[in-house]
């Protein structure tokens, strides 16, 4: 059912114009003041039905100074249409363009009510001479800049917006009976000019500003045509406001066409043929008017072939175009062309530049064919029309004449020259999409680690993020998917900033998206110190320090621990330092407890075993730590102290007094050394040796009150260290059982 009421609706649409029209479109020629005088440029004129003199009725040639006006040959002109039955539109009386106004009016200067005068002057006066001659008259011309502004030009100027008004106002009371019209340039489909032409136009029928008609001039300049539904558009908007229309100035050049002669003027009679189908669809158009009689009476200049007459007066395709849309032949017998086969447009979705081609259809009597193209979009429901009287097989959309943004169809039929064919299949649907898809997504893989920061590494990928709804309510092209940006990794402390654009299967670009993300690939830096030595039950702390580069630290930069001196022994103390990215950076240091040292200490004996020293001990009880490396560690514990004994153990039953040391032998050639401990009481306990995180040697001791000696071996292995170096660095462990274990530096010799 909807499908039967969109095919009723089209047929209507298509079909209303041309059953509303209520007499034929006329054919127009600009009348050249040359030409009047040479016999075959009046006969050509016979060929067409009204004329508009293409200069002779300007201001400059009929009001050459001040005080004169000079009729003379607009007379000759007038008179000859009024003779010839060519009704005349009568151009221009005020046109906003000061290289054409003549110097006594540029040269001087004006008040404002002087040049008001001046303009009614001149339009009473030459409309009162040609009253009953000249039936219509363009009053203002050009007025609009490109934008829709108002144009600058010496009645802007000196009069302001106000001087439009004042001249149609003025027209009217000069003959009330003529047709007055505004004509503009560059007008001739729905942009910024037209807009504006169209608001002024509306709001002088609102407000009852005489304005009868509106003239859009069609100098292709491009040598094209716009899109035929562009053109109606700007038609029919124009017939809304009860206004009449024409097409007032008809040329197109063709040197911007390639190809051969014929090439060049079958695509202008394409040109000339879509103007006027558009012309004839819309009731309010009466008249198309050429802007030459012939290509050598073109203002272009022949080169340029620019009007439906060759430089001979002979038809180019151009007039049979014109013809064949507003002059409709009485049907001939025989039969219409067959429906050209479905036209392909290439299916990729684009942005307004693509071509629609076709194959070709065939006249049964063999006449030569041109084609009509009509488009759909999604939420049309009739066909309307692109081009008329394409003669080939393909319509290009180029930069300049867009196709419209949205799903379209399109279909062709072929015509030869009186009698059109039936439609083609519709081609397939093909997406044209100038809208910006949106800005890619880009997301990390992960949330960041604290604070904003990423720990070590962040991967950032992108993701289209969707294409806009075309105004038909299409869908638009999509994203495509190759256009979007690889994952980016970073691994590198700072701040990492990452941008992108996608493109829509179109073509178009997205804006684009930025990202900006902060990494923080390295562990902060920590050192601990501890004090040495520490006596049982002296108050002791270590001191800690830390650094971070990237995210920062999570708390202070330095501080200190308290540690557990309460017993004897060599403990670790450990601290963490954490970043703000959540990085964990341990330190350690470690430190003994031991006896405080003696304040007294007795002097070193001498050996007495032998006749030469053998080892001395050196009395300071401070520990190296590479000798206490190893002894033992806590589990990590972050940013607070940790400590742990290094000589652990159930504590033995029998608790020993701890000896002194009095004397080291030298250490013989067996390896053997002997050491002389004093006990207060009964002791008991072990010897050790050592060095470089090993024990050198060792032995059990015990012994009552008084003097004990403990031999200590050395392995060959040190033996021959100590043969080497000849002294040997060496710490004593005395390990009474059941007591703290006391340390003293000694250095070996042979
Ligand atoms: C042109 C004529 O064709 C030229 O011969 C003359 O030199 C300048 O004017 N728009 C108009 C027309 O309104 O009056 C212009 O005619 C072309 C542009």
């Amino acid at each position: 059912m909807r499908t039967l009421l969109a095919t009723l609706a089209a047929l209507l649409l298509t079909a209303a114009p041309a059953l509303a029209r209520s007499a034929p479109v006329q054919l127009g020629t600009a009348l050249n003041s040359g030409g009047i005088d040479n016999a075959p440029y009046v006969d050509a004129l016979r060929r067409y039905d009204a004329v508009t003199p293409e200069s002779a009725l300007k201001f400059a040639e009929l009001h050459p100074d001040g005080g004169r006006y000079d009729f003379a040959f607009g007379d000759r002109l007038v008179d000859w249409s009024v003779a010839n039955r060519k009704p005349m539109h009568g151009t221009t009386l005020i046109w906003c363009y000061d290289a054409v106004l003549p110097q006594w009016l540029l040269q001087r200067s004006w008040t404002r009510d002087e040049l008001i005068d001046v303009m009614q002057d001149h339009i009473r006066t030459v409309m009162d001479h040609f009253e009953g001659r000249v039936p219509a008259w363009d009053v203002v011309n050009e007025a609009f800049a490109r934008d829709g502004a108002r144009r600058d030009c010496l009645w802007q100027r000196v009069i302001g917006d106000a001087w439009i008004e004042l001249a149609l106002r003025a027209a009217r009371a000069a003959d009330s009976s003529a047709k007055l019209f505004y004509n503009e340039t560059a007008a001739d489909q729905p942009n910024a000019k037209f807009g504006a032409v169209e608001a002024i136009a509306a709001d002088f029928k609102a407000r009852g500003v005489p304005l009868d008609g509106v003239g859009l001039q069609y100098h292709l300049l491009q040598g094209d045509a716009p899109l035929q539904f562009l053109a109606e558009d700007a038609m029919r908007r124009i017939g809304a406001l009860g206004l009449a229309l024409h097409v007032s100035e008809l040329d197109g050049i063709t040197s911007t066409f390639t190809g051969t002669r014929e090439q060049k003027l079958d695509r202008q009679a394409q040109a000339f043929q879509t103007v006027a189908a558009a012309c004839q669809a819309v009731d309010a158009c009466f008249r198309i008017t050429l802007w030459g009689a012939a290509d050598h009476w073109s203002w272009r200049g022949t080169g340029e072939m620019a009007v439906a007459l060759d430089e001979h007066f002979a038809e180019k395709p151009g007039w049979a175009g014109i013809r064949e849309a507003i002059r409709p032949a009485p049907l001939p017998a025989g039969q219409p062309p067959s429906a050209p086969g479905r036209p392909l447009a290439s299916r990729a979705p684009n942005a307004g530049v693509f071509t629609v081609s076709w194959p070709a259809s065939w006249d049964p009597e063999g006449a030569p064919v041109n084609y009509a193209l009509e488009h759909r979009d999604a939420d049309d429901a009739a066909w309307s029309p692109v081009a008329s009287g394409v003669r080939g097989l393909g319509f290009s959309f180029a930069p300049g004449r867009l196709e419209r943004q949205g799903t379209y169809r399109y279909r062709v039929r072929a015509s030869d020259g009186s009698r059109a064919g039936v439609w083609s299949e519709e081609a397939q649907p093909i997406v044209v999409d100038r809208a910006d898809p949106a800005p890619p997504a880009i997301t990390p893989d992960r949330a960041p680690d604290g604070g904003g920061w990423y720990r070590d590494r962040v991967t950032l990928t992108f993701a289209g993020a969707g294409d806009p709804v075309l105004l038909d309510g299409s869908a638009g092209s999509g994203v495509d998917p190759s256009s979007v940006p690889a994952p980016s990794s970073f691994a590198s402390t700072g701040a990492h900033t990452v941008s992108g654009i996608v493109l829509d299967r179109a073509g178009n670009a997205s804006r684009s998206a930025t990202a900006t993300v902060q990494v923080d690939a390295a562990a902060p830096q920590a050192s601990l110190a501890c004090p040495q030595p520490v006596a049982v039950g002296e108050p002791a702390s270590a001191t800690w320090t830390a650094s971070d580069a990237g995210s920062g630290l999570v708390g202070p930069a330095n501080g200190s621990l308290p540690l557990d001196s309460s017993r004897a022994g060599t403990f670790t103390a450990r601290y963490e330092a954490a970043d703000v990215a959540g990085h964990r950076t341990p330190a350690t240091c470690q430190y003994v407890v031991g006896e405080a040292p003696d304040p007294d200490p007795e002097p070193s004996p001498e050996p007495t075993a032998s006749a030469t020293p053998t080892a001395t001990a050196t009395g300071t009880p401070t520990p190296e730590p590479d000798e206490l490396a190893g002894a033992g560690t806590a589990p990590p514990q972050q940013g607070g102290p940790a400590t742990d004994a290094a000589a652990g153990g159930p504590a033995p039953a029998v608790r020993s007094a701890t000896p002194t040391l009095r004397r080291a032998s030298r250490v013989g050639r067996d390896g053997r050394m002997r050491l002389m401990l004093r006990c207060p009481a009964a002791c008991s306990g072990r010897l050790s040796l050592r060095a470089q995180r090993r024990t050198l040697a060792a032995r059990r001791f015990r012994a009552a009150a008084g003097q004990v000696r403990v031999v200590l071996r050395l392995a060959k292995r040190d033996r021959r260290a100590l043969a080497r170096k000849g002294r040997l660095a060496v710490r004593l462990a005395i390990a009474p059982d059941g007591a703290e274990p006391v340390l003293r530096r000694l250095t070996l010799r042979r």
